[in-house]
């Protein structure tokens, strides 16, 4: 009978340590494997232990694993990798999507998690889609969200990034980047579509425009219905029609509307400000108009601020609705909106938006909270 190995866990840590600081993800999982092979006979709890924590480990279990050995596409003269991979996609705060939105990518994952049902009826689920808005309203974001839901990769393919200064091999890259998506089990999406049109001006470029127009189609018509295309633009108008066709489902990605900011504005705040519920309404009038991405910069700069100078996040926020106000019923609209909400005094309102105190006097509800004191507020 052979005997046990003895195990050296000083000496193990050590080289674990040294190969995790070299941050090659793929030699500490290999080092890992090799560690549960070697404690087996000696202690089996700790190899199960081990082995459980690399099958759940998202990199080894993704099925980008299965394609390690296919490299990821470069572009041939640059050797830079064309596209950005997400394994495990991950998302920070839960995204607001509008009601019609939020139905339709619903849809999108139901169709892939109730596929069966969908062939029995004879249908094949939705391969493509276009999301169409402005910048910073999700639709990135709703790509991250989507692979998440189907616990797929993400891939993203730049496209204003990809169409080099040789406009000539972007045809051959974007081939090169379907082809490659098309063997795995992903999302795929195709940023900024409305690049291959936004150069059409330029008179010299425009045969080889078209000839990119070309493969963009070939590949959109071959798009697997296994894998999810998804195109994002800016400027739907600028789009080839042909091109816009060829997505199956067009979603729009619109500004946030009230409803939308107050929720974005409660999941911000409410985790790391007890006072967060007051503002979201006021909050959500001075932000009319803005892209969530707009809305979240602002809110950190002020939890910063506030946070470096020691001062409170209240204070901080009434100025930043202030700031936000613009034209005169918008500067009406947000010193309503905080009197009403308690959230400052009349004279503090008219201080920060230039709107005469008679004015918000005659427009905010008779009765309302006494105002919040604040620290600026206190003699
Ligand atoms: N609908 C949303 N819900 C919650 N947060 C959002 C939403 N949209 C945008 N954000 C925030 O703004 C950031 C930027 O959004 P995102 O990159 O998805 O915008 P985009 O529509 O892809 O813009 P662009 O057209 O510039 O690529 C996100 O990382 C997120 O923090
Ligand atoms: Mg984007």
């Amino acid at each position: 009978m052979t005997e046990p190995k003895k195990i050296d866990l000083t000496g193990d840590y050590l080289k674990l340590a040294r190969v995790a600081l070299s941050g090659r993800m793929q030699d500490v999982q290999l080092t890992l494997h090799r560690a549960a092979k070697r404690y087996r006979s000696s202690d089996a709890p700790l190899a199960d232990h081990l082995t459980t924590l690399l099958q759940e480990s998202p990199t080894f279990a993704s099925p980008l694993r299965k394609q390690a050995e296919v490299p990821l596409p470069v572009d041939v003269d640059s050797r830079l990798h064309l596209l950005r991979v997400e394994t495990d996609p991950a998302i920070d705060h839960e995204p607001v999507f509008a009601p019609d939105l939020a139905v339709a990518l619903t849809q999108l994952v139901a169709e892939r998690r109730k596929a069966a049902l969908l062939n029995r009826a004879g249908l094949q689920p939705t391969r493509s889609a276009l999301f169409i808005g402005p910048p910073g309203v999700g639709k990135t974001m709703a790509a991250r969200w989507l692979a998440r839901e189907l616990k797929r990769p993400l891939l993203i393919l730049d496209l204003a990034a990809v169409m080099s200064s040789l406009l000539g091999r972007t045809g051959g890259n974007l081939r090169h980047v379907l082809d490659y998506a098309k063997g795995i089990n992903c999302v795929l999406l195709l940023d900024e579509l409305d690049a291959i049109a936004k150069r059409r001006d330029d008179q010299g470029e425009i045969g080889e425009l078209k000839r990119l127009v070309t493969v963009l189609i070939q590949q959109l018509d071959d798009w697997p219905s296994s894998g999810i295309l998804l195109g994002a633009t800016n400027h739907p108008a600028l789009l080839d029609p042909a091109i816009w066709r060829r997505f199956e489902a067009h979603m729009d990605f619109p500004l946030p509307d009230r409803a939308a900011i107050a929720q974005f504005v409660a999941d911000t705040l409410a985790p790391v400000f007890p006072e967060a519920t007051a503002w979201t309404a006021p909050l959500a009038v001075a932000f009319a108009g803005k892209s969530f991405s707009d809305i979240e910069r602002e809110l950190i700069a002020a939890r910063r601020y506030a946070a470096i100078n020691d001062a409170p996040l209240n204070d901080r926020l009434a100025i930043l609705a202030g700031n936000q106000a613009t034209g005169k019923a918008g500067r009406i609209a947000v010193a309503t909106a905080l009197v009403d909400h308690g959230l400052v005094s009349q004279r503090k309102a008219r201080a920060l938006t230039g709107v005469a105190r008679d004015t918000i006097r005659n427009r905010t509800a008779p009765k309302r909270k006494p105002p919040r004191r604040t620290k600026q507020d206190t003699p």
